[in-house]
């Protein structure tokens, strides 16, 4: 019996790493019948190189894979085959289609009528989109008759890597870098076309490589052919290559160009410089995407070092790029640090206050690309009003596929709604329909260019981000940026299918968790519109909401013991609502027109305020992160469920996430809620907040070889204290009599799982050893570590069916390693059905 059938029938789930993300073909389950498909596949371009020749071997790799059929590559007769190639080479073999279709630039034409399959791409890339979305029916067996025509809404659809040369990558959540290691290029290139591969098959036709806060040295001749065989290796996916540039490299000394004196953009050297250097390039690599640089921001070098405008930085490399038809990518994200004494000032408006006087300044091959809200890829952002403000210039929207302030890959966290409350945001600019996806696709504004950027940050991690959850992120940022009016729900199910199979109840649990999962982030994050109220100033992970004030950074939140909230009004605050078009300007105006979700974005409001729903804010809070963190809880057994539905190794390292989202959203939770009460000092309606009947403070423990520490930033710790070892090296334990009465509980203990060491743990019962476990998270998550005991490092682990008596010992032993002196927060003893 073949391995296929075998498996088949017995519905067998082999281990899998993920690598193969969506693009598994797995094989259609034997129960399924389904109607013959051609066993010929013409290839109207036989170049091993070509896109079309790549969509001849997808197809023949993918059928045989989902059917168990061999098909032929031939150049044979049309009949009775799949026939693949651009429009123009199917004219010219077999005469005009039997219809008229209407194709863009990367567009495809697909028909299953007749026995014969036609996939016709306007130009190579979109025979290769058409092939495998051919095959995307077939693995979701669907074998109906199809004829239609698909177009990309946008020619832009990039994605960005933030990856340095060392091969690190900037907020990576997935390993190191499958391009750079060393300063330069990685000789072995498989991972790179196996990325290609995942991007062509959304649609996505360029990338670029390296990180925004560029490293000269890419410019090198070594670098720019190691960019090459980059470049040779993705081509034949369709995927064309980008850089991102450092603003002063004339003056960076790069090896084998020369050096300047200086940057000025307007200077001939500077100008004769690039000039070279893009030639340089295209010599090696002549289809090249473009460029995409961050300049005058954040620290970066810039025109403005110069006194120039950002456009007549952005026009120095739309001129070199132009005579090879490349285009720049020229960031919006340009803003000041700001004084928070000065109640006026805003970060928000940085984005329109620099371009906006601008607008019509910018060459026809620069792209303006926006952030899709005013600050930084929060939980929860208003479209930003740059959108509204360009009439005269390209512009792209920026979207994070990575989750840098939401959960770093170890929460779930579906993100294409988000997305979509700003792409499907209308503008109302002249009091017309203005959807933003509308006017970065270039049709309000009769612009000839835009579309989407979204920073991915894969890694050499088996399953390319860090969590094979997190790839539906991926696959989706690549259908809405074909076609963004797409049901996001439908293309989880979608992806669901591709990833996990074609059993309904997998579909239907894992897009369920997935739908929950931005409203449950937003809850135990950061509500109201107040942002993800993360630590700013270290890793974007956990809770630390003081960290967003008193300082420059500009994501403030002004809370203090009596209000909270960005005033952003005209009237009274910086002026943000008043870079909108009129309707929205006056909508965002007026505290009563102005959505709850928004309200702490654009009002500062006394903690009482009322919201629509009749809860003050203080309220809205704590009910928000209790439900938030009660919906992370659900996760992990919903996965539990799918038990022998999904291969083994998927099924555990998922479960060991959404384990510990579980954990962390409670960490998160009690922080914020804990915050804000300390604050605000009103209690929760419901007596919830600092009241926990459940849970044993480590601290209030007999200690031996344990001392008490003092948490900073104080709500990461329960009672505001934890225990760590007396010193690095010895053993120590905690130890107390119970006092619940006797049953069963689900005992969870939270305690600190720092970076740079592993702690290991034994819990007892009357001596006896019922639990054991490491602070070994940072071999199994991806997240950016921390050293200390804080948001960041706090977690829980918890031990199901714990049987106890009233009056036992409990005991935890902990043996500290590295720099980790085993820190213990507190354990908590939970009956079942509680939370806490
Ligand atoms: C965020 C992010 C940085 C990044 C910056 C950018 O602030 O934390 O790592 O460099 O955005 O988009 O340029």
């Amino acid at each position: 019996m073949q391995l296929f059938t075998f498996f088949a029938i017995f519905g067998l789930a082999l281990a899998e790493t993920g690598i193969d993300g969506w693009l598994r073909y797995a094989p259609l389950p034997s129960s399924i019948s389904w109607p013959s498909v051609p066993k010929h596949i013409v290839v109207l371009n036989t170049t091993k190189t070509s896109p079309v020749y790549t969509a001849g071997l997808e197809l023949q790799r993918g059928i045989q894979s989902i059917l168990g059929q061999d098909c032929h590559l031939s150049n044979g007769k049309p009949d009775e085959s799949i026939i693949v190639g651009t429009l123009d080479a199917y004219v010219a073999t077999y005469g005009n289609l039997t219809q008229a279709v209407d194709l863009k630039e990367d567009g495809y034409w697909l028909s299953t009528e007749n026995n014969v399959v036609q996939i016709i791409g306007q130009n190579e890339r979109g025979a290769l989109y058409g092939a495998v979305e051919y095959l995307s029916m077939l693995a979701q067996a669907n074998f109906s008759s199809v004829a239609y025509a698909s177009n990309p809404d946008a020619p832009i659809r990039w994605v960005n890597q933030w990856d340095n040369l060392d091969g690190s990558i900037e907020r990576g959540y997935g390993g190191a870098s499958i391009f750079f290691a060393n300063g330069t290029i990685v000789n072995d290139l498989t991972r790179v076309a196996e990325y290609a591969r995942l991007l062509a098959s959304v649609g996505i036709n360029a990338i670029v490589i390296n990180n925004v806060n560029a490293n000269a040295s890419i410019l090198s001749p070594q670098n720019i052919d190691g960019v090459g065989r980059i470049a040779d290796t993705m081509r034949p996916y369709g995927v064309q290559i980008g850089l991102s540039l450092y603003f002063a490299s004339p003056t960076s000394g790069v090896q084998g160009q020369a050096n300047l004196t200086t940057f000025d953009p307007l200077d001939s050297s500077v100008i004769a410089w690039w000039g070279n250097v893009t030639d340089q390039i295209y010599e090696r690599i002549p289809d090249m995407a473009g460029y995409l640089v961050k300049a005058n921001s954040e620290g970066q070098p810039g025109p403005i070092t110069y006194n120039r405008t950002l456009s007549q930085g952005a026009n120095l490399f739309a001129k070199a790029l132009q005579p090879h038809g490349g285009r720049v990518l020229f960031r919006a994200f340009v803003y000041n640090q700001l004084n928070e004494s000065d109640w006026r000032a805003d970060r928000a408006n940085a984005a329109v206050d620099f371009f906006k006087p601008l607008d019509g300044q910018f060459d026809d091959n620069v792209v303006v690309q926006i952030k899709y809200g005013p600050i930084d890829f929060q939980v929860r952002e208003p479209a930003s009003p740059l959108f509204a403000n360009l009439f005269h210039t390209n512009t792209a929207i920026e979207l994070e596929v990575t989750q840098e302030y939401l959960g770093q890959q170890t929460h779930l966290v579906y993100l294409p709604p988000l997305w979509d409350t700003v792409l499907g945001f209308d503008m109302r600019i002249d009091n017309e329909t203005s959807l933003v996806r509308d006017i970065i696709a270039g049709r309000t504004f009769n612009r000839s260019s835009g579309g989407y950027a979204a920073v991915v940050n894969v890694g050499t991690n088996q399953t390319w981000l860090g969590s094979h959850l997190s790839m539906s992120n991926f696959y989706a940022y690549g259908r809405l940026a074909w076609n963004p009016a797409e049901d996001t729900t439908k293309i989880h199910e979608d992806w669901t299918r591709l990833t996990f199979g074609l059993d309904q109840n997998v579909v239907d649990t894992i897009t369920n968790m997935a739908i929950e999962s931005w409203p449950a982030y937003e809850n135990y994050s950061g509500n109201l519109g107040i942002q993800t109220l993360t630590d700013i100033l270290y890793t974007h992970f956990g809770p630390d909401p003081q960290s967003q004030d008193n300082n420059g950074w500009g994501q403030w939140t002004r809370a203090d013991h009596t209000t909270i909230g960005m005033d952003r009004t005209v009237s009274n605050g910086t002026g943000y609502a008043g870079t909108y078009p009129p309707e929205i300007a006056a909508m965002y105006e007026n505290i009563e027109m102005t959505p709850d979700n928004l309200l702490l974005w654009f009002h500062h409001v006394n903690y009482t305020q009322k919201l629509k729903s009749g809860k003050t804010v203080i309220q809205h809070f704590y009910d928000a992160h209790y439900a938030g963190a009660d919906t992370a809880q659900t996760f992990a057994p919903q996965w539990q469920s799918l038990e022998g539905k999904i291969d083994s190794q998927r099924f555990d390292e998922q479960l060991y996430r959404l384990k510990y989202q579980a954990g962390h959203s409670l960490v998160w939770r009690d922080a914020i809620v804990d915050f804000y009460h300390n604050i605000s000092g009103i209690a929760d309606e419901h007596g919830r907040v600092g009241n926990h009947p459940y849970r044993i403070e480590a601290e209030d423990m007999t200690l031996n070889g344990y001392k008490t520490y003092a948490v900073s930033p104080f709500e990461t710790a329960s009672n505001y204290h934890a225990v760590v070892t007396s010193d690095n090296s010895t053993t120590g334990s905690v130890s107390t009599t119970l006092h619940f009465k006797s049953g069963t509980y689900d005992v969870g203990v939270n305690f600190y799982d720092m970076y740079g060491g592993v702690s290991k743990y034994e819990m007892l019962i009357n001596n006896k050893t019922i639990a054991t476990w490491a602070g070994d998270s940072e071999d199994y998550l991806g997240h950016t570590p921390s050293i200390y005991l804080d948001g960041h490092s706090a977690r829980r682990t918890t031990f199901t069916d714990i049987a106890v008596k009233e009056g036992d010992i409990l005991e935890i032993v902990g043996t500290p390693n590295g720099i980790e002196p085993a820190p213990l927060d507190y354990v908590v003893f939970l009956p079942k059905g509680v939370i806490d």
